[in-house]
């Protein structure tokens, strides 16, 4: 969703703000602007992409050393060159870049245009800045102060970044419930909303929380809250190489993701289990281990593919560590008043770590007393510091805005949750825990296997590129894979793509299959082999085209299907982690060929921060 980028400094804040802008177009935008000061506020924004703002402002001026830059999504008003940012207040002095949801825009609007104020464009942002030019007006103050007192009558998420051309020294801004960073650098600061545009510039970030404003001169910062409570900067180094953030000659980012999973999955599991020794370490839940212990219920909550991880999750826990699962649309867990008591455990699983709905989960079972645990690959986002404890997934960053590795890191970490759970509570037997550490050690070099079948799975997708439906069947544990594998589809290819549990298809989706309809079977489970052959036939009857995912060796199902891509045998719990890389490709693969964009797919933002 919205980016953010911001610099004040002694160099041209231009082109740090446009390569800022840049590596933020992984998060979604349909237009980008930006401003800069140099006595003269110059303002220049345009519906489309980055590449599109930088031909636009060629010919302008672009001088100045104080800058912010934004890529919007829209939510008020269609994506054109008046709603992109940033806006203007309507004395020409404040420019403002936001990203978020202002809620009480309307009646905001209704009392400022009561006082003779004007609107150009449709967006709850101009309403934003309107409202602190006419506080700052009103009572004659300084920029921060007018952002500080008018912020105290607004309701909604916001991470906003102002400039003042009548106080042409100073950033300020302030984050509730949309993520902002500070880059600390030499006589310079940087602002985003995450750390990828900072990191080739300074490694040293403070994380703002929610309700603070930082005021920032070249040389000096300041942070205080709403309330005027001053706040000492915590400086964090981050982790984050360059190179990380490019695609490392891949085409696409998704493939590089694609590709890296062999490493991402061991990097996950690293310094937390040895197969040789036999033991599982979860050092977020080792402090908790009594409550994990006695825990009656589980309850995990997540968006999208995170959701789906959370399914393979309930199966996992379910299966080794005996404790039931509950797994939740964050969005709807949040507003249907759900039970919690002080036994329960919430688990939000996110890539992002910044995803609204799962924030705003998180935060009312928090209020609830409940334990809360994360499962995220962003370091230092919202959700990691929001938690009780939890585990990092160490996937790196995730740029593509399908997920891939970020998934199968989570899946890594449930199973050793769940391995370690079921040691704690003395539900599994010591063969078989020793049996499956001895699998996922071997896991990745599996992974690498699937890999080098790349061209037959480009060869299966071309069959079925011009399809406008599929079906993906799973049984078990391969449940949440078909659903994960039909998102991937509709979402770079724009294929409509259902998933389902394949004994499910009879009681409806069969309806659906003739001749045109490809039917992705994924069949590697031992458990309830039979019954999906029966499916697969039942599939073939109706002519079905039938692109199977069955373990190597395997005779039966491969024999009916059109289509058949082989993965190493696994234990079924195993069995996810290597199922979903060949449907990752295929979808990947489909959407090259009809001409997608497959790293920022239309309408699609990489980090839903609103709800
Ligand atoms: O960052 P999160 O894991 O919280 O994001 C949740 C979903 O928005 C995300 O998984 C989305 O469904 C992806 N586009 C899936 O590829």
């Amino acid at each position: 969703m919205c980016g953010i980028v911001a610099y004040i400094g002694n160099k041209n804040a231009y082109p740090i703000i446009v390569k800022g802008l840049k590596r933020l177009e992984y998060r979604g935008y349909d237009s980008a602007g930006l401003a800069l000061l140099n006595g003269d506020l110059n303002i220049y924004k345009i519906k489309g992409k980055v590449s599109q703002l930088e031909a636009f402002a060629a010919d302008k001026d672009l001088r100045g050393s104080i800058g912010i830059g934004h890529t919007r999504w829209a939510t008020h008003g269609e994506p054109n060159d008046i709603n992109a940012h940033p806006h203007l207040s309507d004395n020409g002095r404040l420019a403002i870049i936001h990203n978020g949801i202002i809620e009480n825009s309307d009646s905001l609007k209704k009392l400022l245009t009561r006082d003779g104020h004007t609107f150009t464009s449709e967006t709850d942002t101009e309403v934003l800045v309107q409202f602190i030019g006419s506080v700052q007006q009103k009572y004659n103050l300084p920029i921060e102060e007018a952002v500080r007192q008018a912020l105290g009558s607004v309701i909604g998420a916001y991470a906003i970044v102002l400039i003042d051309k009548e106080d042409p020294t100073k950033i300020v801004a302030a984050r509730k419930g949309s993520p902002l960073v500070v880059g600390v650098g030499d006589s310079e600061f940087f602002l985003a909303s995450d750390a990828t545009p900072i990191v080739e510039y300074t490694k040293k970030m403070i994380y703002l929380n929610d309700e603070e404003i930082v005021i920032m001169d070249r040389d000096n910062l300041e942070i205080k809250t709403i309330a005027n409570i001053p706040k000492k900067p915590e400086i964090q180094e981050v982790e984050l190489a360059v190179d990380e953030l490019e695609k490392g000659g891949y085409e696409h980012f998704m493939l590089k993701e694609i590709y890296q999973q062999g490493q991402t999955i061991a990097d996950a599991m690293r310094g937390r289990m040895s197969h040789i020794e036999s033991w599982v370490k979860m050092g977020g839940m080792e402090e908790y281990e009594e409550k994990f212990r006695k825990a009656k219920r589980l309850i995990i909550v997540a968006c999208g593919t995170s959701w789906h991880a959370g399914l393979v999750a309930e199966y996992l826990f379910e299966d080794l560590a005996r404790v039931p699962v509950e797994v939740e649309y964050a969005s709807e867990f949040r507003y249907r008043n759900p039970i919690l008591t002080e036994e329960d455990i919430v688990i939000a699983i996110s890539q992002s770590g910044e995803t609204a709905d799962t924030l705003a989960a998180l935060e009312l079972a928090r209020s609830k007393g409940a334990l809360i645990y994360g499962v995220v690959n962003v370091v230092g986002s919202s959700i990691s510091r929001l938690t009780h404890a939890g585990s990092y997934i160490h996937a790196g960053p995730e740029i593509g805005v399908a997920s891939t590795k970020a998934f199968t890191g989570q899946l890594s970490i449930f199973t050793l949750m769940a391995l370690y759970l079921a040691n704690a509570k003395g539900t599994i037997s010591r063969t078989y825990f020793q049996k499956l550490l001895n699998e996922l050690t071997i896991i990745p070099g599996k992974i690498e296997e699937i890999l080098k079948q790349n061209d037959q799975i480009k060869y299966i997708a071309a069959e079925i590129k011009n399809s406008n439906n599929a079906i993906y069947l799973g049984r078990g544990f391969n449940f949440p894979i078909a659903l994960e594998g039909a998102l991937k589809l509709k979402e770079i290819s724009y294929i409509h793509a259902e998933g389902y549990p394949a004994a499910e298809m009879k009681h409806g989706p069969i309806a659906l299959i003739d001749e045109k309809m490809p039917v992705i079977v994924i069949a590697t489970n031992k458990n309830a082999y039979e019954k999906v052959v029966s499916n697969v036939q039942e599939i073939k009857a109706r002519k079905g085209i039938v692109v199977s995912i069955v373990a190597k060796g395997d005779e039966q199902i491969s024999r009916l299907s059109d289509y058949t891509i082989e993965i190493p045998p696994t234990e079924d719990p195993l069995a996810p982690l290597l199922s979903v890389i060949p449907l990752q490709l295929l979808s990947y693969h489909i959407a090259v060929m009809r001409q997608c964009n497959v790293d920022q797919p239309r309408n699609l933002a990489k980090s839903v921060t609103v709800e």
